[in-house]
């Protein structure tokens, strides 16, 4: 993996262990991203106006077979949060409505659907999930006791944030829709992490980033809406692709595609991020990097003295693994690690707990888990900002 190292633009002297966070852009894909900025300031009427729609259209074409649907069913948006506001924004939510969801969510998300849950007299219902999970079932069981008769939407997270966790969303989507419930899956870590098969997920609607695992430059995300359901979601920005004479022949690409002047050359990246990944056999890398990723657990959990969140394997761990720690102050052992050791890992506070959640990429190799390893022996040694359970 170490070959790799060279594609990306990270610091040679940092141990980069936070993929999770905003992803890196590999060198031909930043130039790719380039180009196309390149060829919007030369001619930019014809690039937004003329060419633009079509290269969003072959954009998508790759997109949707890397993640296997219809092209005309997905948009690219920012981000996944934008995604979440687009959808729980048009809910049109009633007094006693519930969105059932997990503990385990990303706090983002969280706050995007409390606010337009407040706002309607609607109930986000956080189901717990406890910790250490055993199994697949132990958590779909105890999603499932989260229903009543007023759950409208089941709300999850392909793989959670804080917790690094695969959760077992095509079993709870099939369960969610045998209830009558609209799903919407969180995959924002999934796309380029784990194999995505949208077509046989049973998510209604499913928002992935690309500018994290895909490798795409920032500001590269997509919103998936099964057929049926486009015409429930207004665009979050009103602009000339709303009410227009002139359609595409998808309302959905119209409404949210079309959002005043930007710049979506992010966007066109996306086969190019493709491309790159095909080159290098992401696949066999994908399954080195999950493979440190785990071999590594163990020696974490014995230092520290705690225990995995869930178990270790293929079912629920990808590329990052979150790790229990017990922290006086997570910001400032956070910041220690990268102004000390140069090592960057995050610090998670979720709920009561904190968790060190180190991401394993392409161009990771062992001597980056070693440095975090060393950094925590002695700042255990040190016994000022971290301490074994
Ligand atoms: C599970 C999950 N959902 C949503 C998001 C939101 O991503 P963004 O801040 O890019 O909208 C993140 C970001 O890390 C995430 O981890």
């Amino acid at each position: 993996m170490d070959t790799l190292r060279s594609q990306f633009f990270i610091r040679p002297e940092v141990a980069f262990l936070n993929f999770g966070s905003f992803g890196a852009c590999p060198r031909p894909v930043f130039e790719d991203y380039q180009r196309w900025q390149r060829e919007l300031e030369e001619e930019p009427v014809q690039f937004i106006t003329v060419n633009g729609p079509r290269y969003l259209r072959e954009s998508r074409e790759a997109l949707a077979e890397y993640i296997r649907c219809n092209a005309d069913d997905i948009v690219y948006v920012m981000n996944p949060s934008y995604a979440v506001n687009i959808i729980a924004k048009s809910l049109n939510l009633s007094p006693g409505d519930e969105i059932l969801t997990t503990n385990l969510e990303y706090g983002a998300c969280d706050k995007a659907w409390n606010y337009y849950c407040k706002k309607s007299g609607a109930k986000y219902v956080r189901q717990p999930v406890s910790l250490p999970v055993a199994s697949q079932e132990q958590i779909i069981e105890e999603v499932k006791k989260g229903i009543t008769k007023n759950t409208k939407m089941l709300f999850i997270s392909h793989i959670t944030s804080s917790t690094g966790m695969i959760l077992p969303v095509k079993a709870l989507c099939d369960w969610a829709k045998s209830q009558g419930l609209l799903t919407f899956v969180d995959g924002a870590h999934a796309p380029g992490q784990i194999p995505l098969d949208l077509g046989s997920l049973n998510a209604d609607i499913y928002t992935g980033a690309c500018h994290k695992w895909m490798m795409a430059p920032k500001g590269c995300s997509f919103l998936y809406v099964k057929r049926e359901y486009q015409g429930l979601f207004d665009p979050l920005i009103i602009s000339w692709g709303y009410d227009s004479p002139i359609t595409s022949g998808s309302l959905f690409q119209d409404y949210h595609q079309v959002q005043g002047t930007r710049d979506f050359s992010a966007f066109l990246t996306v086969p190019k991020a493709i491309e790159f990944m095909r080159d290098y056999q992401w696949e066999k890398v994908s399954a080195e990097c999950r493979a440190m990723v785990r071999n590594n657990a163990q020696r974490f959990f014995d230092l520290l003295n705690t225990k995995p969140i869930c178990p270790v394997n293929e079912a629920f761990i990808a590329q990052m693994l979150s790790i229990r720690i017990q922290t006086p102050n997570p910001d400032k052992l956070k910041a220690h690690l990268f102004d000390e050791y140069q090592v960057e890992v995050p610090v998670i506070v979720h709920e009561d707990k904190v968790f060190l959640r180190y991401s394993i990429q392409g161009f990771n190799t062992q001597k980056d888990l070693d440095r975090l390893y060393d950094a925590l022996v002695e700042v255990l040694s040190e016994g000022e900002l971290l301490s074994s359970f």
